[in-house]
């Protein structure tokens, strides 16, 4: 499983980066919005910055504003993937941009069957809300799963992004469960790369070694 990082934050984008882990970056318009600047200038300064699929979503609701919208934001980069919402619009979209060669990822996939849908239509990739279906009291990683076995079972090649990653436990689930990659919020990369028992380790070498009296 790939590890993509869920952000518009220039800063986090390139401490994540920087760490060699991730390959890739989604984005959607709260995302955007929370960083207040131009759209289209930061999505290509993401990918100025990170080698791999960068995801930027439209905001029409119809399907020719979406594919109008779509054209122009896969002109940015070519790393650029078109993210569309699982709707009926959404998905003539999907089937439009899909034959133009623009690769799309689906958001706002809740169901297995929606995702089946989007794979039929075109998207290179589906993205099931794993925190936000738990917010309803619903099992995220058991949606993940099945997807990931229907997608298997018939052979689909659109690749499965975990969304809605709200803690590093997710990461693991969504890795076993059969995600091609897992989209994660800064904070919750940085959660799963500490762990106390490796500082406390780090700290009783170092004491160790100034105790020894040793040179390097
Ligand atoms: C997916 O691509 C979305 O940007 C994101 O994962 C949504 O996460 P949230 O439910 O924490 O807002």
């Amino acid at each position: 499983m790939q590890l993509f990082i869920d952000t518009a934050d220039i800063e986090a984008i390139k401490k994540a980066n920087a760490m060699g882990f991730i390959s890739g970056v989604t984005t959607n318009p709260s995302l955007i919005a929370k960083e207040g600047k131009d759209f289209h200038a930061t999505i290509k300064e993401i990918a100025s910055i990170v080698d791999g699929p960068i995801s930027a979503e439209v905001l029409a609701d119809d399907a020719e504003g979406m594919v109008e919208q779509g054209k122009v934001l896969a002109a940015l980069d070519p790393h650029v993937v078109v993210k569309i919402p699982m709707t009926g619009e959404g998905m003539k979209a999907v089937a439009a941009l899909h034959k133009l060669g623009i690769r799309t990822n689906v958001t706002l996939v809740f169901s297995a069957n929606q995702a089946l849908l989007a794979a039929r239509a075109g998207a290179s990739f589906v993205s099931p809300f794993v925190g936000r279906v738990e917010d309803i009291g619903w099992d995220g990683i058991a949606l993940i799963e099945t997807i990931s076995d229907m997608f298997r079972i018939h052979g689909i090649e659109t690749k499965i992004i975990a969304a809605s990653i709200r803690k590093p436990q997710h990461i693991m689930q969504c890795a076993l469960a059969g995600a091609d990659i897992a989209t994660c919020p800064f904070k919750v990369l940085e959660a799963a790369l500490h762990h106390p028992l490796t500082d406390a380790g780090i700290a009783r070498f170092k004491a160790d070694w100034e105790k020894s009296g040793l040179k390097e």
